[in-house]
């Protein structure tokens, strides 16, 4: 690599201290999880209070650091400013407000818009988060199709107002009739549900700016070397280019990096495969940062694991070949003396087997 290029690692994010939401994205089981969750402990370091929010049903969070979360800020066992929840966008109804026979209405009123309890919950979640002054806030995200959808939730938020107003209109006093007679009071109905929802569009809307902001919003995309991710990384770079989100670093993972010495022919043809990607990676965004990240022999799970993979986050990775190289050489230097030995002891053994014969 010549020095024009972008540095390898994801030091810039750590550099710029502006940041304010960072997300971590890509296709399922590529390494969301880990990536964000590295990055948070890293930020950590250099920040005065970071929050990791896992949106992804599926959470993680809780096995990546072998702690279990909730959907309010907890702090992470081992750390004074790292915290972490997980929220979970499609089942968030008890948050809507109100009793349970608010249900119901609500969520018939919310099928009718597509995606709006999505939004809502989103909302609610991002104003939470707005109640504590968390310097930065990273983002695990579900896998692709979901990230694009929770950015699009403002203008969901919006839509779904707007035919919430017409329906009112058009339905005059009718709406208000039935909640009353749902035996729901108007604390609880649709003009208070308007009035939520109106709340929650300001801070959505303030929300929405900041992530179209590149001094406080980062999207990071994490992916492997293989077809269909750099693919899936492609549509996700053209998305968030599309919704004015800035994105400048690929985390590519899961790279093999110093098995040719390997026997293996699946090995060799696998890295001969990964290579291929990388430098497709290389060519389409040599604007980009793009940090390789090796697999590992085992899972990357629980604070420390996650703290020691950290390095390759921010010294580009090297293979263990090039940099224990003398210890390496102790160790074969060592098995040739043994194997030496060996040699000698049975050269020996032959010679008096030989003499023994001729002395017959
Ligand atoms: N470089 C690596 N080497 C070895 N194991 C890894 C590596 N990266 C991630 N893993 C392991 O792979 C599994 C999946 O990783 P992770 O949970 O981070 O993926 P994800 O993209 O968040 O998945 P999902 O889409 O299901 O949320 C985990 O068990 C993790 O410990
Ligand atoms: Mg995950």
């Amino acid at each position: 690599m010549t020095a024009d290029l972008p540095a390898a690692t994801v030091q810039n994010v750590l550099d710029q201290d502006t940041l304010k939401w960072v997300f971590v994205g890509g296709k399922g089981g590529v390494g969301k999880t880990t990536c964000s969750s590295v990055l948070a402990i890293a930020l950590a370091r250099v920040r005065t209070s970071v929050l990791i929010i896992s949106t992804d049903p599926a959470h993680n969070l809780s096995d990546a650091f072998q702690q279990r979360f909730t959907k309010t800020p907890t702090l992470v066992n081992g750390f004074t400013n790292l915290y972490a929840m997980e929220v979970d966008p499609t089942v968030e109804h008890e948050d809507m407000g109100g009793p349970e026979r608010m249900d119901s209405l609500i969520s018939e009123l919310a099928n009718a818009i597509p995606g709006i309890d999505e939004a809502m919950s989103f909302a609610e979640m991002l104003k939470l988060t707005q109640t504590v002054d968390y310097s930065v806030i990273v983002f695990d995200t579900a896998p692709t199709g979901h990230t694009l959808r929770l950015l699009q939730f403002p203008s969901t938020l919006e839509k779904g107002l707007a035919k919430m107003m017409a329906l009112k209109n058009r339905f005059g006093g009718l709406l208000t009739q039935v909640t009353r007679l749902f035996g729901v009071d108007d604390e609880f109905g649709e003009d208070a549900l308007l009035g939520r929802m109106e709340g929650m569009k300001d801070v959505i809307e303030q929300v929405n700016t900041q992530f179209r902001d590149p001094d406080l919003t980062t999207f990071v995309c994490v992916c492997i070397p293989e077809f269909l991710s750099l693919y899936e990384t492609e549509r996700l770079v053209q998305e968030l280019t599309k919704f004015d989100i800035d994105t400048h670093n690929i985390i590519i993972n899961q790279v093999l990096f110093n098995e040719e010495d390997s026997e293996s022919k699946l090995l060799k043809a696998r890295m001969k495969m990964q290579q291929k990607y990388l430098d497709q990676f290389y060519m389409l965004y040599d604007d980009f940062h793009i940090t390789k990240l090796p697999l590992l022999p085992e899972e990357v799970t629980g604070v420390e694991a996650l703290k020691a993979f950290s390095r390759h986050f921010l010294t580009p990775y090297q293979p263990s070949s090039s940099i224990s190289t003398v210890k390496d050489l102790e160790g074969r230097v060592s098995t040739l003396r043994q194997q030496l030995k060996d040699a000698e002891e049975e050269l020996e053994r032959l010679r008096r087997g030989k003499q023994k014969a001729q002395g017959h």
